[in-house]
């Protein structure tokens, strides 16, 4: 039996982890595998309804399980009000603390059929694979001091990396690595920043031991136009938290859409599998917003968190037949895509369901 916690958070959140648990189950029952569902608050619901953006019986759930599913947190009343003190956001930034998840594996893998999707030409896109290990629970996310200062007319971050951090992280990039295309892009801004150069030194060292890997050290400015102009140079892309926030955004446009990308942030123990997109407002409680990023995470929960990789691999074939077969979501559908092709959350779940 495999204990699954679910934590669909805000906006789009509960209507795609919906079907991430509704495909999760399905596979439950295509292989003879028992996976126990339970549900906690996280992000605005849980401020809402406990005044705290994790509780406490949230931590207790998930540290006791054997694999996290979580939606997206976040809700616009605390983005247009600067001075809000609980924020959803912190939830998800105290969860991926408290549980170790120190590394974020984004895989930016673009389905042929949706090689339209993109706002990048097809023969720029075409064959791009790339697998970013964005750093988790350091850098200017957690850095401190972060506070106002001189009465509130400042503003502090900090950005700090500390040698194991980096070391921890460049490890699991090298050892992918070395199973993929023996190449890393390490991205900092040693240019400019003390922790950056902190970060190009510890790579640096550590390559030392992957004689066999190729290690290119970009600039994130450098990277960002890079990734949009020549996807295909990269393979794994090794970088920190907020650059890699960012760089994986931008790499959506890679894989067509943020509507896509999945998500594995892992540590020591129990990991949290969640698509990349945000909770997205404008389109929450229309039944619209695409669960394929979601269902995709289940994938990287059955390999990754119970390593079942056959399971895994039956539900990125899924999608891929969904896909293949004409359905699309809104995010992706193009000028070509007939109206009775575009399927809601609900339907485009259930055909995934059938595919299995
Ligand atoms: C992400 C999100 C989060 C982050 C937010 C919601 C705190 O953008 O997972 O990429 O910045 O890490
Ligand atoms: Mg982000």
């Amino acid at each position: 039996m495999k204990k699954i916690t679910v934590l669909p958070g805000d906006g789009i959140g509960p209507e795609v982890t919906e079907w991430g648990k509704n495909v999760l189950q399905a596979v439950a029952n295509k292989f003879g595998h028992d996976f126990q569902f339970e549900e906690a608050l996280l992000g605005h619901s849980a401020i809402e309804a406990t005044g705290n953006p994790l509780p406490d019986e949230t931590l207790e759930k998930c540290k006791n399980s054997d694999a996290i599913l979580l939606g997206a947190v976040g809700h616009p009343m605390y983005d247009n009000n600067p001075n809000a003190t609980v924020r959803p956001e912190q939830g998800l930034l105290k969860i991926r603390k408290e549980l170790g998840l120190y590394t974020n594996i984004r895989p930016i893998k673009l389905f042929d059929e949706l090689l339209s999707a993109s706002s990048i030409k097809e023969e720029i896109l075409k064959g791009a694979d790339i697998l970013f290990f964005r750093e988790l629970t350091g850098g200017i996310y957690f850095g401190q001091p972060r506070e106002r200062q001189n009465n509130g007319t400042t503003g502090v971050d900090t950005m700090v990396y500390h040698k194991y951090e980096v070391e921890r992280i460049a490890r699991k990039a090298f050892e992918s690595a070395m199973t993929r295309n023996k190449k890393v892009h390490s991205v900092d801004k040693a240019n400019v920043l003390e922790s950056s150069r902190l970060w190009r030194e510890t790579v640096q060292a550590l390559s030392k031991e992957y004689p066999k890997v190729e290690v290119v050290h970009m600039f994130i400015d450098n990277a960002a136009m890079q990734l949009i102009k020549d996807p295909k140079q990269f393979d794994v892309v090794l970088t920190g938290n907020m650059f890699g926030d960012i760089l994986t955004d931008a790499a959506s446009q890679v894989a067509g859409s943020l509507g896509m990308l999945a998500s594995a942030s892992v540590g020591d123990k129990v990991g949290i599998y969640e698509p990349i997109h945000g909770s997205a407002p404008d389109i929450a409680g229309q039944g619209i917003a695409n669960p394929l990023a979601t269902i995709l995470s289940t994938a990287l929960l059955l390999d990754i968190a119970f390593g079942m990789k056959e399971e895994a691999n039956t539900v990125i074939q899924a999608v891929d037949k969904v896909l293949k077969a004409g359905y699309r979501t809104g995010d992706i559908a193009d000028v070509l895509t007939a109206k009775k092709m575009i399927l809601g959350t609900a339907e485009m779940g259930k055909k995934v369901i059938e595919f299995l």
